[in-house]
C-alpha cells in the first residue's frame, strides 16, 4: 500500500451550487494531498496539505470561504490528529490565520496542549508569521446581506440558527483523512461553523473525537451541525467501530445510523479511513462530496453530490 487519501466538501443541502467547480475543488485536494504521499511525506503532512487547498479554494465553508456569524464576522475552528502517536492539535474561535488547520498543526507540534482558543491562539499564529485571513471576501458579505434579510430578526435568529442553514442551504466544514506507506493514519478538519452562529461559538472541529480522530486503525473526520456530533462524540465512535473490527463502510453507515436515530437526518456525514486502505464516506444529509485517491491505484473516485 502506497497511501490514500479521503476529502470531503462538507454536509449539507448543497443547493444552487455548481457541481463541476466543486468537484474540480476536491480534485485539486486529493492532489495536493497525493503529490506529498507519493514523495513520502507523511499521512498528517498529506491531510494538512489537502486541507489548506480546500481553506484556499474560497468556495467551502473554511478558511478563505468561511461563513458568517451573527455579527458579519467570521471565527473558525480546526483540528488535527496524528493516528500513530495518539496526539491531536486544535483551534478554536480563531480570527487571525488563513489556515486554521496550520495553526492547529503547530498546536500539535509546538506545545504541550491539545485546545488553543480565541485571541491568544490568533496572537501565537501572528508570532509564528502564519499568512492572516483577510477577513470575509466579497462572496460571503453578500451571502451575509441576504440571509439577514431572510432570517427573521433579534432573538429568534440566536435560537434559530440550525433551522435557518437548512432552509437557505447550508454546507459546512472540510476535511481530510489519509494512509501512508509507513501504515500510519491522520486527521485533518477545518470549518468558519455554523452560518449566523453567535459570537463565541465553538464546534465539533476543535474537539478531538467529536469532528476528528485518528488511532493505528482508523482515522475519521465529521462534519454537519456540531451541537450534535459533540453530543455523540462522532468521530471516535467510527473508529472504535473499527478497532472492534469493523470496516470502514460498515463502520461508517453504522455510526452515522446512531447519529440519526439520536439527533435526526440533515445533521452529520463522516469520512472513513481504515488500516487496510478502505475509504468510504456516509451522511444523513441531502448530500455530501467527497473522494479518494489510491496513490498508484489509478483516478481519483468523487461522488456523494445531490441527486436531481
Ligand atoms: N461541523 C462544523 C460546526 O458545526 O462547526
Amino acid at each position: 500500500m502506497r497511501g490514500v487519501l479521503v476529502v470531503h466538501a462538507g454536509a449539507g443541502t448543497w443547493r444552487n451550487v455548481d457541481e463541476e467547480i466543486i468537484r474540480k475543488v476536491l480534485s485539486d485536494a486529493l492532489k495536493r494531498g497525493a503529490d506529498v504521499l507519493e514523495s513520502g511525506g507523511s499521512a498528517l503532512d498529506a491531510v494538512v496539505e489537502a486541507t489548506i487547498s480546500l481553506e484556499d479554494s474560497g468556495v467551502l465553508n473554511a478558511g478563505l470561504g468561511s461563513v458568517p456569524d451573527l455579527t458579519g464576522k467570521v471565527s473558525m475552528d480546526a483540528g488535527v490528529m496524528d493516528g500513530w502517536s495518539s496526539r491531536a492539535g486544535a483551534v478554536a474561535a480563531v480570527t487571525y490565520p488563513k489556515n486554521p488547520v496550520l495553526l492547529a498543526r503547530k498546536v500539535l507540534e509546538l506545545t504541550d496542549h491539545v485546545l488553543l482558543a480565541g485571541s491568544a491562539a490568533d496572537e501565537l499564529a501572528a508570532r509564528l508569521g502564519l499568512p492572516k485571513h483577510p477577513g470575509p471576501s466579497e462572496r460571503v458579505r453578500k451571502r451575509y446581506e441576504e440571509v439577514l434579510k431572510k432570517a427573521s430578526s433579534g432573538d429568534a435568529v440566536f435560537r434559530k440558527s440550525f433551522e435557518l442553514a437548512k432552509k437557505l442551504g447550508y454546507l459546512d466544514t472540510v476535511g481530510a483523512v489519509a494512509l501512508d506507506r509507513e501504515g500510519k493514519l491522520a486527521a485533518a478538519v477545518s470549518t468558519g461553523g455554523v452560518i449566523l452562529k453567535f459570537p463565541g461559538r465553538v464546534g465539533d472541529s476543535a474537539i478531538p473525537g467529536a469532528g476528528f480522530f485518528a488511532n493505528k486503525h482508523g482515522a475519521a473526520v465529521a462534519t454537519g451541525i456540531g451541537e450534535t456530533i459533540m453530543m455523540s462524540m462522532l468521530s471516535l465512535k467510527v473508529v472504535n467501530l473499527i478497532s472492534e473490527g469493523y470496516l470502514a463502510d460498515t463502520a461508517a453507515r453504522l455510526a452515522i445510523q446512531y447519529h440519526t436515530s439520536a439527533h435526526g437526518r440533515d445533521t452529520a456525514g463522516l469520512i472513513v479511513l481504515d488500516y487496510r486502505g478502505n475509504a468510504y464516506g456516509a451522511y444523513n444529509t441531502q448530500a455530501m462530496p467527497w473522494g479518494y485517491v489510491k496513490i498508484g491505484g489509478g483516478e481519483p473516485v468523487i461522488s456523494g453530490f445531490k441527486k436531481s
